[in-house]
């Protein structure tokens, strides 16, 4: 697919700007804070409905403005998408999404338009940190699939809530009702989940062991979750539920189900956050992110938007060659403050950063 145009409106620094990148690479050079990863930020949004990087909305309006407004038009096989989203500083007011120009009613709609992958520094987390940086990678990736699998996580996250708010207040009256709706909800999550860990298991084997050039370093990604191998999840997830309850009162919280599932990540059988190098962790979590972008391009059949933001100089010459090799199909965004990283990159363009300004090189 290709990103056509990007227009930003009162979005962190940028008052207003639209970008309109070639095929290839886009190389964005600035010094710190000039908002480069602004910008990438400004196209996960308009993708996924939510930034990279935080989970207040509000922290990319424009300080001193009340709206901030962003826009993506792709090209893709099949014609052009146009995607948007709106962002009030005002609590009362929801963000608000458009598709093709219209307002859409659930945020599930801007969903699989535009896709893209980011690969960020912080990536990292991805295996250094706990569990819920490895679902939010999952939920990410599978969200973009299919919209299914947004709107059951949706149903299920509630549920969980709901479910807790019973348990906190000791009303239990309703808690069976919940339990049913929880497990219905749950099934296709974790069928969902299994099947794309099966996949990601695979591609990103292949892209450790080539990007790390070692032979004998076998990366290994396991589903792992008390219902992960289950054949019947809604029933099992029923009867996990029940089982837990006492429990459940005690804690005044939910303690099985999918909400508690795990990625986990080895390197030739040790766990890589316990006993994997800097490197290893960081080319365990490239890998990932590669594997993420091949399900996308195997699905789509085009590859997604590709935003690369700082990655390059964490990496020596040679795997820094491959990485570009194995995503040249692409249209990428690309930062760096220094133009000397990108040696091997090729870019089409180059455009300068600066505070709130974007120039051509
Ligand atoms: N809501 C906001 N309103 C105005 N400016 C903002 C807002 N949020 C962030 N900024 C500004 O954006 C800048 C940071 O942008 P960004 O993170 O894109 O920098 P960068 O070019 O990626 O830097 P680095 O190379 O350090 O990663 C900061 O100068 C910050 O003050
Ligand atoms: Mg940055």
């Amino acid at each position: 697919m290709r990103m056509t145009g990007l227009r930003l409106r009162d979005f962190r620094g940028y008052k207003q700007v639209t970008l309109t990148p070639p095929e290839g690479v886009t190389m964005l050079v600035g010094e710190n804070g000039a908002g480069k990863t602004n910008l990438l930020e400004a196209v996960h949004l308009c993708c996924l409905g939510r930034s990279h990087r935080t989970a207040n909305d509000k922290d990319m309006i424009r300080q001193g403005t009340e709206t901030a407004a962003v826009q993506l038009t792709v090209q893709r096989n099949d014609g052009k998408h146009e995607v948007g989203v709106r962002l009030f500083e005002n609590a009362r007011r929801r963000k608000i999404v458009y598709v093709n120009g219209k307002t859409a009613s659930r945020m599930g709609d801007l969903m699989g338009h535009a896709t893209c992958v980011i690969f960020s520094p912080e990536d990292l987390s991805l295996v250094k940190d706990g569990p819920q940086a490895r679902r939010r990678f999952l939920d990410m990736l599978l969200s973009q699939q299919q919209t299914a699998y947004f709107y059951a996580l949706q149903t299920y996250m509630s549920a969980l809530k709901q479910r807790n708010a019973l348990l906190k207040n000791g009303d239990l009256r309703a808690l069976s009702a919940w339990d049913e709706q929880l497990a219905s909800a749950a099934a296709p999550v974790i069928r969902l989940r299994r099947e794309a860990c099966m996949q990601l298991q695979k591609r990103a084997q292949t892209h450790y062991h080539y990007i790390g050039g070692r032979e004998e370093e076998v990366f290994s990604l396991k589903y792992v979750g008390a219902l992960a191998t289950s054949t019947d999840p809604a029933q099992d997830m029923l009867r996990g539920l029940h089982d837990s309850r006492e429990e459940d009162q005690r804690r005044q919280t939910t303690s099985f189900g999918p909400h508690r599932d795990e990625l986990e990540l080895t390197l030739s059988g040790q766990l890589l956050k316990a006993y994997g190098s800097q490197g290893q962790m960081r080319t365990a979590a490239l890998s990932l992110k590669l594997a993420a972008f091949d399900l996308l391009e195997a699905l789509q059949g085009e590859p997604p938007l590709l935003l690369l933001d700082d990655v390059l100089s964490e990496l020596d010459p040679d795997r820094r060659r491959r990485l570009i090799s194995r995503i040249g199909r692409a249209q990428a965004l690309l930062t760096c403050t220094d133009q000397a990283d990108f040696i091997g990159a090729r870019p089409a363009c180059v455009l300068r950063v600066r505070q709130g300004e974007i120039l051509m090189s």
